[in-house]
């Protein structure tokens, strides 16, 4: 496992990251994605829409608003629980997560489980110090709610206060009965959105795995009470198959069960799966049998029946829900960091290589003509290729040189233009992964990239 700061520095220098309105100075842990981070980002999330909706028979899409009546966060909760128990240093004024301070020193606490006052006593009876100045100065515990406030139009008054979204999901339980009555669908029936949420977190860091904006790929999965916990494995299943078609590899994942003591009052069963970062794991992608539990809280806040009649058995009842919830900025982050070797060559040179599947790689194929003489060649090959795919075109330094610009970067194949190309119209396709190369027509090129690069 590489340093985490190694690789950081290696996805920012490389152009996967840059750090958010960097000539300000920054602002606190936002990051921007730059041109290769944007085109791996498009890729899983594509991939995750093509796996999750247009190849599954029962689910469809929408695309919720960011901002929702402001009863949908009373309905669900949010409004009076959503809060992070905040402390101060009083001798340094850093703040922290007082249960993530006590996390630090003994995971086995867990702390996120314990009220404020258990958190409170465990700091004292532990004489836990602050991480900044070694001190033991500690405020006491306040509650802080982690939902942004804005104004709806341009009077800023209680009555115009909105709120950024926590979660997309509550998109697809607000909109249940719409997507029933318009796609005539009977349950079991899947209901996905991508899109932004927001979270004034305490802690913001590692990069992206924990920021205040990011992207989260959410499901909510209607069925029949009874049939839940069958829909709760197979989803499961289907999560860990999707992270395993990123090309991760499986012994640095894990399902983690929450045991009933962890779980929400509501939930029959959660499972996260978790990646084993530099750091130590973290949790990728949340899934949970949710029961009836928010259709029965948006019943209850909007007066709306969000009852469904199976038409088959003329049965009425509220539906349970399965709801895998995935931040696409961690599938990012844990795939760049999965990939990222360096290895030693017969030369005793050392090449860095992202091992990326070439289905997420940012470029598909880099087009590299062995001198500059051959641009007008290489320029028409790059033009027939980009029709297919993302490519990337480089003629500068030597070939050497090029071929580990494109490993480090990721890009599965380069193919390589010389004057023999001029003759018999072939080229040379080099394997990232081998470093082996072949020699290809070029009417063959396109196809025999497409076939290996696309999910
Ligand atoms: N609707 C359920 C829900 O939002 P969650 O466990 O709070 O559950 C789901 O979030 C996923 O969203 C997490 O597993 C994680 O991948 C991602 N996520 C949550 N907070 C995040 C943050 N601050 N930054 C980046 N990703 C985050």
């Amino acid at each position: 496992m590489f340093d985490f700061d190694k690789l950081t520095n290696h996805f920012i220098t490389s152009g996967y990251y840059y750090q958010g309105s960097e000539i300000y100075g920054g602002i606190s842990n936002t990051w921007d994605y730059g041109p290769l981070g944007v085109e791996i980002k498009k890729n899983i999330r594509d991939m995750w829409w093509k796996r999750f909706v247009q190849q599954s028979p029962t689910n469809v899409g929408v695309d919720a608003a960011i901002l929702m009546n402001p009863k949908v966060w009373e309905a669900t909760g949010h409004v009076s629980t959503f809060n992070d128990p905040l402390i101060d240093c009083k001798s340094c004024k850093m703040r922290y997560r007082a249960d993530e301070l006590i996390d630090a020193i003994d995971k086995d606490a867990h702390a996120e489980r314990l009220s404020n006052e258990e958190l409170m006593n465990y700091i004292h009876e532990h004489h836990v110090k602050c991480p900044n100045c070694g001190k033991e100065e500690w405020t006491d515990i306040r509650q802080f709610n982690m939902m942004f406030k804005t104004h709806l139009g341009v009077v800023e008054n209680a009555t115009s206060a909105v709120y950024l979204r926590p979660e997309t999901a509550q998109g697809m339980f607000v909109n249940f009965k719409n997507v029933l009555r318009t796609t005539r669908k009977k349950l079991p029936l899947g209901i996905c959105n991508v899109g932004k949420a927001f979270r004034n977190e305490i802690t913001p860091g590692q990069l992206t795995f924990r920021t205040r904006e990011f992207d989260q790929m959410e499901m909510e999965f209607f069925c029949k009470p009874g049939d839940d916990l069958k829909w709760f494995s197979y989803w499961k299943d289907k999560c860990l198959t999707f992270i395993s078609e990123l090309g991760i590899k499986k012994d640095h994942l894990r399902y983690r069960d929450h045991d009933p003591k962890e779980l929400a009052f509501y939930s029959a069963a959660t499972t996260d799966i978790e990646y084993l970062f530099p750091w130590g794991w973290g949790e990728i992608w949340g899934i949970a049998d949710r029961t009836d539990y928010d259709l029965k809280r948006h019943m209850e806040y909007s007066g709306e029946s969000l009852e469904y009649l199976d038409p088959d058995t003329n049965e009425k009842y509220v539906p349970y829900c399965i709801e895998p919830s995935v931040g696409l900025d961690r599938l990012v982050l844990m795939t760049l960091c999965d990939s990222y070797d360096e290895e030693v060559l017969e030369d005793g040179e050392t090449r860095i290589v992202m091992h990326l599947d070439p289905c997420v790689a940012p470029y598909k194929v880099a087009v590299l003509p062995l001198s500059k003489k051959l641009e007008d060649k290489a320029k028409e090959i790059n033009t027939i290729l980009s029709g297919y795919m993302s490519c990337i075109y480089d003629d500068t330094g030597s070939i050497g040189k090029r071929y580990r610009r494109e490993d480090a970067i990721g890009t599965p194949y380069c193919v390589t233009i010389d004057f023999d190309t001029l003759n018999d119209n072939s080229v040379t396709v080099r394997d990232r992964d081998t470093m082996k190369q072949i020699r290809l027509p070029v009417d063959q090129l396109a196809e025999y990239l497409r076939v290996k690069v696309f999910f």
